[in-house]
């Protein structure tokens, strides 16, 4: 394991693990509170985030932000990140096989952030992280707990662009979120 989130950045961008790092033009590692308790897990970077090497800067992302200053979640308080460090061509789905490559890198993050809470947006952050068995519609909005992580499946925010009917069960699940980070005090 690496101990700091620096050198693991620098690990990642050098990585060729998959062929995904060939189309990229910047690995997007991550950004935030190298403490935070909350963290949010996406599914990789799109066109603006490859080309600013940070994730959640496009549309999906500004929804996203909006959102937070409704409910009172800071973005520099938490870790947000992506299950691939490299935008898959087209914006599709990263393979199997690409998010495992990439997993070992999520762990580490995850091993030194030591977040008490993880937002899996979407299917891809959901089925990799906490299995298949799991589907976005019927486990958001439900707290799932493993090995001391609470875990809070919700809709990723570019679903809300294509269906605005999804924003207010997104809206409710972040509610719950901020719920329980207020409760513990934990930073959000
Ligand atoms: N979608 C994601 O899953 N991650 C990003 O960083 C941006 C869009």
């Amino acid at each position: 394991m690496i101990e700091n989130l620096e050198e693991l950045d620098q690990i990642v961008k050098k990585c060729s693990k998959c062929n995904l790092c060939n189309g990229k033009t910047k690995t997007v590692f991550g950004v935030g509170n190298k403490n935070a308790d909350i963290m949010f897990i996406g599914e990789g970077p799109g066109a603006d985030e490859d080309k600013e090497g940070e994730p959640f800067v496009g549309k999906a992302g500004k929804l996203m932000n909006q959102a937070f200053i409704g409910i009172g979640i800071t973005r520099e308080n938490v870790y947000i990140t992506n299950i691939v460090k490299c935008r898959p061509p087209n914006n599709r789905t990263p393979l199997k096989e690409e998010a495992k490559a990439c997993l070992d890198y999520l762990r580490n993050q995850v091993m030194i952030i030591k977040p008490k809470i993880i937002v899996l947006l979407g299917n891809t952050a959901l089925k990799n992280i906490l299995g298949d068995e799991y589907g976005i519609t019927s486990s958001r909005g439900k707290w799932i707990e493993k090995k001391e992580i609470k875990y809070m499946p919700t809709f990723h925010p570019a679903a809300l662009l294509r269906d605005e009917g999804k924003k207010i069960d997104f809206w409710n699940d972040l509610v719950l979120i901020k719920k329980e980070a207020d409760e513990n005090n934990w930073k959000i």
